[in-house]
């Protein structure tokens, strides 16, 4: 089994995406998710946006199916996902491989992994705050990942950005959040 890490924020050490992903992987290793590690860091090594010639490269889908957990660090930049994840997610929603159309529609062929996304956020766009309408990170991510057949899970840190005090208490609650994930 093999967990593929993936981080994507462009704050280094001060990422809280990046200290949660680090703590989930940690304690999945060694579990019945994974006994094997491979770190992807698109922030140091970007994906180069697609073009024709690269869809012949299939490395990033190899190694997406390669995995059986996929852990992805997902910072909220402009009420979406960075554009380095969203060449990620472009190498791998492939008609034929993730995803086909069949007599009942849009079928995911990539049943079966376990995806786990930590999600950090400036603001507060939870259901029924005031900013809930420009969330369009989760919902993405959650609709791309189901489109391939996959259900993913969240953590959630946000409000980062109000105060100190409220980025303790959200990155507090959501690495406590990741022990029962990985229970
Ligand atoms: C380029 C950029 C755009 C951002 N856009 C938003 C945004 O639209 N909404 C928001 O709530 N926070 C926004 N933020 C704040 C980040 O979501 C917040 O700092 C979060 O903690 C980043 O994750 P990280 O700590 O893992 O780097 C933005 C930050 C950057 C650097």
């Amino acid at each position: 089994m093999t967990i593929l890490h993936i981080d994507t924020s462009i704050n280094g050490e001060n990422s809280a995406s990046r200290q949660i992903t680090r703590s989930l992987v940690e304690q999945l290793k060694g579990s019945q998710w994974g006994e094997k590690v491979v770190y992807r860091d698109l922030a140091a090594d970007p994906i180069p946006h697609l073009t024709l010639e690269q869809f012949a490269d299939t490395s990033v889908l190899d190694e997406f199916f390669d995995a059986d957990t996929i852990v992805i660090g997902a910072p909220m930049y402009n009420f979406t996902l960075p554009t380095q994840l969203k060449a990620w997610i472009d190498r791998i929603v492939i008609a034929g491989k993730t995803f086909q159309y069949g007599a009942n529609g849009p079928e995911g062929l990539a049943r079966g992994k376990r995806v786990i996304i930590a999600i950090s956020r400036g603001g507060v766009y939870s259901e029924g705050s005031p900013a809930a309408a420009l969330e369009h990170l989760e919902t993405y991510l959650r609709g791309v990942f189901n489109f391939i057949g996959i259900e993913p899970e969240f953590v959630v840190a946000e409000g980062l950005a109000i105060s100190p005090e409220l980025r303790e208490q959200a990155i507090g609650q959501a690495l406590g959040e990741t022990l029962r994930l990985a229970a």
